[in-house]
């Protein structure tokens, strides 16, 4: 969920209609608004749908307020209805949630809380819970209502009887704040700030906010005043804004070359990986026995393809799990474990148990992460940040190739310090590594082509992405970039594996879009393709310039220039990331922000 609040001189409606559309990516099930009026006395305009439905419905306020709370949600407790949507009002108290309160049940009956609610969220439970406990001191109230909760929460509240002022806490799920001339911010994430200040503070877990016109101030839970860490924003409004492309995701596709230069080169010290400046000492990686990577989502799949490279090369056990699996498998990992997280927003929550646990177990812990100041990455032992600039569309692109980039790093730096490279294997490594810049302009300009083909996709109702090795891994993400956006039906295999069941879904036009960009398994990738062609597939291969296909092997052939077969997934990335995208828009669907998802998730 996305949540602002703002108090200042300026209209705070306006700021927290902008400050939403900023956020929708966050959850666009519904939203709403509550603004502190003359008299103190406070509107609540609260609607389903995207933000423009809410926008519309503000349209009618004439008066202008100066403080108010804002909240785009993804429905986790309780349908999509206007009662479940936020703010909440429980008597005095009006409350903004982001995360889930576990113990709601029990907080309903302690509180007698029957017969008052009148929605279905955990929020709301929340919210007169903090009721019950206030008696005219906001913050006394609030350290007290964090002691009757379990769960993840950020809350921002204002209280009837305090004009002016809006108050906020946090455990797990983030909150940013700023001061600034034109007044006091708080807000789930940086892209709803961006417009108005570069200074922000990230609020520190189980601290109390308040903000009032003039100034922020935070406590601790015994209400002692303590001071922000400020930090500065490292990307300006125009990296937050779709400069004249039709959707983000397009804009962030075409931004990946940029991406990966930010990423590496500077981190590239005489041709090589040099981690000095992030602080990350070669110890790291020279005193493992294993490498565990988690992750969720593209983040997981970055790590799969990540795996897949590491583990012949290093020569060491290199696993790759699912955050939320993680968590309760009781893994077998240690203090001669690294575990590396991957995350874009380093606030997704079972990632952040994920790497709270292996830091139990003792393991040491190196994030890969994009948002500077995230949970995170400085929960993290050592972080290793990708410079992707904001990424708003929701389903992940440059986010990914990133990861990637990165991932490479940190495999050429292990090889090199466990001596699997030499130095001159090193410079080699990332020679190619920077070979794939070009190779992905390349496959960016040729969007129209594969603009073209998906007429053969967007038809169908099932698709299947198949390759072998790295050309598997690449796959997994083929398929969910299509499925989040597109709504096709896609399932991604191991090439050699679809024989042993899946095939028998192959039949007539069914669309298979086959990566075979590896030469030592290039023959036996072509043989099965051979296999779902005979059995009427309509068969798109996505290969290397140089590579021998027979005639009559695919239906429509999509060629990436000849770069090292460890480095094909970036120019391939590209192309995967188009066709999900002239899908989507092809079937006319809302292409950034696809229906259930949410890009951050912060819940469990
Ligand atoms: C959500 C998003 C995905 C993303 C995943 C992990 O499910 O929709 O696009 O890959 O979270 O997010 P993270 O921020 O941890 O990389």
């Amino acid at each position: 969920c996305g949540i602002i609040g703002y108090t200042g001189p300026l209209d705070s409606k306006k700021i927290l209609l902008e400050g939403l559309s900023q956020l929708e990516y966050r959850g666009y099930d519904s939203a709403g608004i509550a603004l502190c009026m003359e008299n103190s006395r406070i509107q609540l305009v609260r609607h389903t749908g995207k933000v423009s439905n809410l926008k519309k419905g503000c349209e009618d306020i004439r008066q202008v307020s100066h403080c108010g709370l804002g909240h785009t949600r993804w429905a986790t407790h309780g349908g999509v209805t206007t009662e479940n949507t936020h703010p909440h009002r429980a008597g005095r108290v009006i409350l903004v949630h982001n995360g889930i309160i576990e113990n709601y049940h029990q907080l309903t009956t302690d509180f007698h809380l029957e017969g008052k609610l009148l929605s279905e969220t955990d929020s709301e439970v929340a919210a007169w819970v903090l009721e019950s406990l206030y008696d005219g001191n906001p913050a006394e109230a609030i350290s007290k209502l964090v002691t009757h909760l379990k769960g993840s929460y950020s809350f921002c509240m204002m209280f009837e009887d305090h004009p002016g002022e809006i108050y906020a806490i946090r455990n797990v799920s983030p909150l940013v704040a700023a001061y600034t001339h034109s007044g006091s911010f708080v807000a789930s994430d940086l892209t709803a700030l961006i417009p108005y200040t570069r200074q922000y503070f990230v609020v520190p877990e189980d601290h109390i906010l308040r903000l009032t016109s003039y100034k922020v101030h935070l406590y601790d839970l015994d209400l002692k005043e303590q001071e922000p860490e400020i930090l500065e924003v490292n990307w300006n409004m125009d990296a937050a804004m779709k400069n004249g492309f039709p959707h983000f995701m397009l804009k962030e596709i075409h931004e990946q070359p940029d991406a990966l230069k930010n990423t590496i080169l500077p981190r590239l010290s005489k041709g090589l990986p040099d981690f000095t400046d992030d602080q990350i000492p070669d110890d790291v990686f020279k005193d493992c026995n294993q490498v565990q990577i988690v992750a969720c989502g593209t983040a997981m799949h970055a790590g799969m393809a990540a795996r897949a490279l590491m583990e012949p090369l290093l020569r060491i056990p290199v696993t790759v799990s699912i955050a939320s699996e993680f968590r309760y498998e009781n893994p077998l990992v240690d203090d001669k474990t690294l575990v590396i997280i991957i995350s874009q927003s380093g606030e997704t929550i079972d990632t952040l148990a994920a790497l709270r646990l292996a830091k139990s177990y003792g393991s040491r812990t190196l994030s890969v992460v994009n948002v500077k100041g995230s949970t995170i990455a400085r929960e993290s032992d050592f972080v290793l940040y990708t410079h992707a600039g904001p990424e708003i569309a929701v389903a992940s692109t440059k986010a990914y190739s990133v990861q990637l980039a990165a991932l490479y790093m940190v495999c050429c730096r292990m090889a090199l310090v466990r001596e699997k490279y030499s130095v001159a294997e090193a410079e080699d490594f990332m020679k190619k590594l920077l070979d794939s810049i070009p190779a992905m302009e390349a496959m960016i300009e040729k969007k129209d082509m594969v603009k073209a083909l998906v007429t053969h996709l967007i038809n169908k109702p099932d698709a299947f992405f198949i390759g072998r090795g790295l050309d598997y891994a690449f796959s997994l993400e083929g398929a969910l970039k299509l499925k989040e956006i597109s709504y096709i039906h896609a399932e991604a295999y191991a090439a050699g594996e679809l024989k042993h069941g899946t095939i028998a879904l192959i039949t007539q036009e069914v669309p298979v879009i086959a990566i075979a960009t590896q030469e030592n398994v290039f023959l036996k990738t072509i043989s099965n393709i051979r296999e779902v062609k005979a059995r009427g597939a309509f068969v798109i291969l996505l290969t290397k310039e140089s590579m021998n296909v027979e005639p009559g092997i695919a239906d429509i052939q999509i060629n990436i220039p000849d770069i090292g077969d460890r480095f094909t997934v970036f120019p391939i990335a590209v192309v995967l990331q188009l066709i999900a995208y002239y899908a989507s828009v092809g079937k006319n669907l809302d292409v950034d922000q696809p229906r259930n998802l949410a890009k951050s998730v912060t819940v469990e």
